[in-house]
């Protein structure tokens, strides 16, 4: 008879536990080794008061500096020699090159031509269309730019001057020299005179525009 209920009470637990394979439930599976599958976590902006400032989201340690942000060569990135002077070359590892002014030239052309115009002088289209200025965009032939140094452009392209804005967020610091070196050649061919020209281009010289 002992047999015969524990056959029984076999079968039974046999049939629970393979009588509900393959049925759909929405109760969440039995999860016998939890392992680190479930534990506390923040949401953003969440409040924790395990933080004396209750914020859940951390803010970076002062002084944090991410990888490649470093940006120690004052040189390369501020424009600037070790006495704090703008610097009149161009940073070590940029070589003034054809393809570094294709690429100032590119660049200027996006970035400055608008208002300071494609040869510099200070009449891109924004310019004659009125844009507005309550100061002119500089023209970069004026004597007063003739003798800045290369660091300046770059110096002013990033942070700005007076009215202008600074394109330090848009423009990659590699394309500031580059654009830097652009204002400089724009600057020394304006002052070229028709012979330094090669033969065919003497013809073809634009007028200059004032
Ligand atoms: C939206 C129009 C605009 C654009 C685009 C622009 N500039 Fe200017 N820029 C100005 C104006 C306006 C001034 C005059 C600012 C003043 O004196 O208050 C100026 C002045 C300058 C000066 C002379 C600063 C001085 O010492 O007086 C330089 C150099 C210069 N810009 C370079 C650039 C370069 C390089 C770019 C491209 C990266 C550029 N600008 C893009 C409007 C512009």
């Amino acid at each position: 008879m002992a047999r015969v209920r524990t056959t029984w009470a076999a079968m039974a637990a046999l049939l629970t536990v393979m009588g509900c394979r393959g049925n759909r439930s929405n109760e969440p599976p039995v999860h016998l080794q939890q392992n680190m599958d479930f534990q506390e976590r923040g949401e953003a902006q969440e409040r924790n008061d395990f933080f004396a400032d209750g914020r859940v989201m951390r803010p970076p340690v002062p002084g944090t500096i991410a990888v490649g942000y470093l940006k120690e060569d004052d040189h390369l990135w501020r424009g600037r020699l070790p006495n704090g002077a703008l610097a009149d070359e161009l940073p070590a590892g940029i070589e003034l090159s054809a393809a570094l002014l294709d690429r100032g030239q590119e660049r200027y052309n996006i970035y400055c031509q608008p208002c300071h115009g494609e040869t510099g002088h200070g009449n891109g289209p924004a310019t004659r269309r009125g844009g507005g200025f309550a100061v002119a965009p500089a023209n970069f032939h004026q004597q007063k730019f003739l003798p800045v140094t290369l660091g300046y452009f770059f110096d002013v392209a990033s942070n700005g001057k007076g009215s202008m804005k600074g394109y330090k967020a848009q423009i990659p610091v590699e394309d500031r020299w580059a654009i830097a070196a652009w204002v400089r050649t724009l600057q020394v061919t304006g002052e070229a005179s028709v012979d330094e020209l090669p033969e065919q281009a003497q013809n073809q010289r634009p007028r200059r525009i004032q």
